[in-house]
């Protein structure tokens, strides 16, 4: 089989770049290794920045995030005794964020993919990829039993931490750059109305806690818990009672943690990473293939959105022409914006967390930033821009 544009993983970044490629005329096979309900029910994140929404809309896939998503205009910080909330639109020319999970953006993918697109392989595992220095690049990969190859004039690896892709650059120009937090979070869903009609991110000395949500009757929440902790340890109560004290709501008005029925407890571990290039001879690494962010700052969807972006656009100008500036620009166009939200993702995630090799002089720096954040329009402003997203094409 061949094909244009061959895609490794049905994650957001697969998905959303071959719907980018379908709607500009070039064909692509997308391999997953999953099944489809595994892919459509895996829990993830739930900000998308003012970037991707806009994406999303104009490549024809935003239609029930419009009418399902909840537009946001803030975060609140709890840190210390206080509470602030940071206003997006007043400080960053009206840019807002949308709550819309990502498993409900990759459902809306798939369902638009099975209309018209070219194939989306499930159960399609890539075993590597070879010639990536040729101008026909060739996945193999084994679906229904058998081995077979995929031949394509460009391979993109949207396959994850965990994926293939990666290998197809040689560890001599390799580089990955990469930071082990001493913390992980564990998350729930509960049917239960969310704390407050906006996301509240809590500094406590008995670790982080986030309070967001899914929709007006699910709560999405997360605990810092050490490293290896076994969600069993949990029991539900044990987590209510602990969000309780760490978010420190003491009968705030429109404040309060409604207990509800949990599903989807895990633990997740926090780690920074990037790869550099992003791209070897026709071999790209878009998404987590090719970085990943611990998830305070919910980047890790937004920064998958925004590569495949600009690779789309690199492809269909290589495709329509004999250039390939904008190929050649890809690695170093996105790195520069994966630096920036891997800055932004660790200053939030060591701000807020209770780091158990900090001593008490690291937690009054940490308060002394938060205090910061909370008095200064500058620091705020700042804070907000990298949350509803710098431009794609920053
Ligand atoms: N062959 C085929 N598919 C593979 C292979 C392989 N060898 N290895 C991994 N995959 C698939 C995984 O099953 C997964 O569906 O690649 C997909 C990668 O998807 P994600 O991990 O979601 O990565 P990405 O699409 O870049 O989206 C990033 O997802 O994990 C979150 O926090 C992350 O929000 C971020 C977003
Ligand atoms: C989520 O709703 O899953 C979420 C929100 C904000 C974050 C991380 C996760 O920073």
């Amino acid at each position: 089989m061949h094909t244009t544009v061959g895609i490794i993983g049905g994650g957001p970044a697969g998905l959303l770049l071959a719907r980018l490629l379908h709607n500009a005329g070039i064909d692509t096979v997308t391999l997953e290794s999953r099944d489809r309900a595994h892919v459509e029910n895996r829990q993830r994140a739930g900000i998308l920045e003012q970037g991707t929404v806009d994406v999303l809309r104009s490549a024809g896939v935003g239609d029930r995030m419009d009418r399902e998503g909840l537009v946001h205009d803030g975060i609140e910080l709890r840190f210390d005794g206080r509470s602030h909330r940071v206003d997006f639109p007043s400080l960053t020319g009206g840019r807002t964020v949308m709550v819309y999970a990502q498993t409900e953006v990759v459902k809306d993918l798939i369902a638009l993919r099975s209309e018209d697109a070219g194939p989306l392989l499930f159960g399609a595992r890539a075993l590597a990829v070879e010639d990536a220095d040729t101008d026909r690049p060739l996945i193999r990969y084994l679906h229904e039993g058998r081995e077979q190859t995929l031949s394509c004039d460009y391979v993109v690896g949207c396959d994850g931490f965990h994926g293939v892709a990666r290998q197809a650059i040689p560890t001599s120009i390799r580089t990955t750059y990469e930071r082990t937090y001493p913390y992980s979070w564990l998350g729930i869903l509960a049917e239960a109305a969310p704390v407050y009609d906006e996301l509240i991110y809590a500094h406590s000395p008995r670790g982080f806690a986030l309070a967001s949500m899914r929709t007006p009757t699910v709560s999405r929440l997360y605990l810092q818990v050490d490293n290896g902790t076994d969600p069993a340890d949990w029991p539900d109560e044990r987590i209510w009672d602990e969000l309780d004290a760490r978010l420190a709501l003491s009968g705030d008005a429109g404040v309060q943690l409604t207990r509800g029925a949990v599903s989807g407890k895990a633990v997740l571990p926090m780690r920074s990473s990037v790869t550099e290039p992003m791209r070897y001879g026709r071999v790209f690494l878009a998404g987590d293939a090719a970085h990943i962010v611990p998830p305070t700052g919910a980047k890790g969807l937004n920064l998958a959105v925004s590569d495949v972006t600009v690779l789309a656009r690199a492809l269909v100008q290589a495709h329509g022409s004999d250039s390939a500036e904008l190929l050649d620009a890809y690695s170093d166009t996105c790195l520069r914006r994966v630096w920036r939200a891997e800055q932004f993702s660790y200053e939030m995630t060591t701000t807020l967390h209770h780091d158990p090799a900090h001593s008490p002089f690291e937690t009054r720096l940490q308060l002394s930033r938060l205090d910061r954040l909370a008095v200064s329009g500058h620091a705020a402003a700042e804070l907000a821009e990298n949350y509803t997203g710098l431009p794609i094409d920053y």
